[in-house]
């Protein structure tokens, strides 16, 4: 293994890896993985890459914490596939357009990679009681993970989370409590019962594996683009882990010698009842104050306080890239539009991005000669109550 040791992503204090951590000790912000990459320059070459590996995400294991005498907890996650999106790009005016198809994950969404990652590295170092504040997806990722480990998985979830997340949940064994409030009233309530419990709190962000996860996002996609990123990515965001792993792992791949410097526009969407990152990077503030009265269908983008706000605040600006709102009525019709023209039923964060695309490519900040790829982080099964609301 050439994890090394965990670095605060604010004020860089290193810390231990061989025990349970959430956040910094010192300043109370996010810790990242790092790793001895002059070490793995040596023993991983790209090309390499492709002679008996295995698909998921676990083929980049050097690149991944666990020691190597230890079996990850797998559900085969990762390896999903990066899909041309040839009718609804040309109807858009936009030619080389893909679709990385998140849903394709068990648990059916991308949330399955951090939860992988996650739970192996727990298990590792001992936790028996895994608790988790959830918007839907991190849940039933949670759940799954934690069942296949024979661990407890705890979760809280606002009690008008998607029906199918909750059953979900639950069915996998897990303890589910609902929440009259949104994702940022059930850590609180972890927090205050963790200590007696003798629970592990997993939420994202507070937890340093679950953005090593996600960060295999960014490996699959130089790796299915022959080490070429694209020029802009469209990123649904809640928490921001993805966005900001995949930003980590570009970094990594640079120093690995596996890509050049160029790197893709980021672009953050969000849904217009819940926008807290588009509001701070459009009134240029380096962390975002908390969005109230959140609300939108999107479940997975009602996160209206975001502990790594600054990181990807960060990101949107250095990759010049930006971000986008988007009212849910066009999430649900674009739904329809997404999957009568590719064949996938998006989850309503992944179709927000095809709405966003629309609206940068007509205010020129995406060029229909551009190569882009939208992230369609979950499927539209898990939304059936979308439809019952009457809101398509
Ligand atoms: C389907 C889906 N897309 C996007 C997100 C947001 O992900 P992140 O927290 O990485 O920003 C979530 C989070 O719950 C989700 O479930
Ligand atoms: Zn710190």
């Amino acid at each position: 293994m050439f994890l090394i040791h965990l670095t605060c992503t604010s004020c860089g204090l290193r810390h231990e890896w061989k025990h349970l951590q959430n956040l910094c000790t010192a300043c109370q912000k996010p810790l990242a993985a790092t790793y001895d990459l002059e070490k793995i320059r040596c023993a991983l070459t790209a090309e390499r890459l492709t002679v008996r590996r295995e698909k998921s995400l676990w083929r980049f294991r050097e690149v991944l914490p666990l020691p190597a005498n230890t079996e990850p907890v797998s559900l085969d996650e990762g390896g999903t596939p990066l899909l041309r999106a040839r009718r609804f790009g040309k109807k858009h005016g936009i030619e080389n357009l893909w679709i990385k198809d998140e849903s394709q994950n068990p648990t059916q969404s991308f949330k399955a990679r951090g939860m992988s990652v996650a739970v192996s590295m727990a298990k590792y170092l001992g936790a028996t009681k895994l608790a988790v504040p959830s918007a839907g997806n991190a849940g039933g990722a949670l759940a799954a993970y934690a069942a296949r480990a024979g661990l407890e998985a705890h979760i809280f979830m606002p009690r008008d989370t998607p029906r199918a997340n909750i059953v979900e949940c639950r069915e996998l064994g897990a303890h589910v409590t609902l929440i009259d409030g949104l994702i940022t009233d059930c850590g609180p309530e972890i927090a205050r019962r963790k200590v007696t419990e003798g629970w592990f709190e997993m939420s994202t962000l507070k937890e340093p594996y679950r953005l090593e996860g996600k960060k295999t996002l960014g490996y699959e996609l130089a790796e299915q683009l022959d080490w070429q990123l694209p020029d802009a990515i469209l990123y649904p965001t809640g928490g921001g882990t993805g966005l900001i792993g995949m930003w980590k792992a570009f970094d990594e791949m640079e120093a690995l010698g596996w890509i050049g410097r160029k790197r893709p526009r980021m672009f953050s969407v969000q849904a217009s009842g819940c926008a807290p990152i588009v509001r701070a990077f459009q009134n240029g503030e380096t962390s975002a104050p908390e969005f109230p009265n959140a609300q939108t269908v999107a479940s997975g983008l009602r996160v209206p306080k975001a502990i790594g706000d600054f990181l990807m605040l960060d990101i949107l600006r250095k990759s010049k890239g930006g971000a986008v709102a988007v009212e849910d009525e066009e999430m649900i019709r674009t739904m329809c539009e997404v999957g009568s023209t590719e064949g996938l039923f998006a989850a309503p964060e992944g179709a927000a991005c095809f709405v966003a695309l629309r609206s940068l490519l007509s205010s020129h900040q995406i060029r229909g000669d551009e190569r882009v790829v939208i992230f369609n982080t979950g499927s539209g099964i898990k939304y059936l109550d979308c439809y019952d609301k009457g809101t398509s």
